[in-house]
């Protein structure tokens, strides 16, 4: 689980990833073929016998930003499949815009230092790279700040032709806080990782599978 894996493929065309007709009321595992009923994911079980459960983050507009709630939802539901013997695996997954354009910066900007500090803001995140079952991310579009981070939590990243990775924290005068500094590090090596966190600078699918 220490190593994450970078493929190049055809992104997953975006209505089969669409919520269908019927969705329960209730949150929780969702009966199979259908999404539970969460506020920013959408939640089904996918492959042969059901064993992949799909995650969709759903913040169409706020280009998935991973805003508090959407991560307790995440995590409930990375925690529920880890504890579920029908579960193999966790594909995780946004839109063809944007698989997570960051942290929430809206719900960020208030925050002083001490509030970060004393809360362990974000330190819940890491929830998702402690999983015991693999977790793949399909990334398309933005996968930036937080959203490069959550992506390389997970096991195995693949990426579609427009996927865009970035650390541009800087320019918001602040730095990748979800480990971004150390994965990327370790993903891409320290002189591309120190170059896109230093500039803020983005990467296309092809240059982050070279890299
Ligand atoms: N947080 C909250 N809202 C966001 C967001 C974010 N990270 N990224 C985009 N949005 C919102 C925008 O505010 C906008 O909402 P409104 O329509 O209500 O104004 C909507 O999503 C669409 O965004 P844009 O109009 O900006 O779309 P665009 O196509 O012109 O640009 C973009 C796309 C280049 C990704 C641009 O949205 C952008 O630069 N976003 C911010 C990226 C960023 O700085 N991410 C790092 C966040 S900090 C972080 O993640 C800390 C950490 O380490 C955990």
């Amino acid at each position: 689980k220490h190593h994450n894996v970078l493929h190049l493929v055809t992104c997953v065309p975006a209505g089969r990833l669409s919520a269908g007709p019927g969705a329960p009321a209730g949150r929780g595992r969702a009966p199979p073929g259908q999404h539970a009923a969460y506020e920013h994911i959408l939640v089904e079980r996918r492959g042969e016998g059901e064993r992949v459960t799909l995650i969709q983050l759903n913040r169409p507009k706020s280009l998935n930003a991973l805003c508090s709630p959407l991560m307790s939802e995440l995590l409930e539901v990375v925690h529920q499949a880890e504890q579920d013997p029908a579960v193999g695996a966790i594909v995780l997954t946004g839109n063809e815009k944007a698989f997570a354009a960051g942290a929430d910066i809206k719900e960020m900007q208030d925050k002083r230092f001490a509030d970060v500090y004393r809360g362990s803001f974000l330190a819940f995140w890491g929830g998702v790279a402690q999983c015991t079952k693999p977790v793949v991310a399909a990334v398309n579009g933005y996968a930036l700040g937080g959203g490069c981070e959550l992506a390389m939590m997970c096991d195995v990243i693949y990426a579609g032709e427009k996927a865009r990775f970035g650390q541009p924290e800087i320019a918001l005068g602040t730095i990748p806080g979800a480990g971004g500094t150390q994965r990327l590090t370790r993903a891409v090596g320290k002189s591309k990782a120190m170059e896109m966190c230093l500039t803020g600078d983005m990467i296309d699918a092809q240059t982050a599978e070279r890299a």
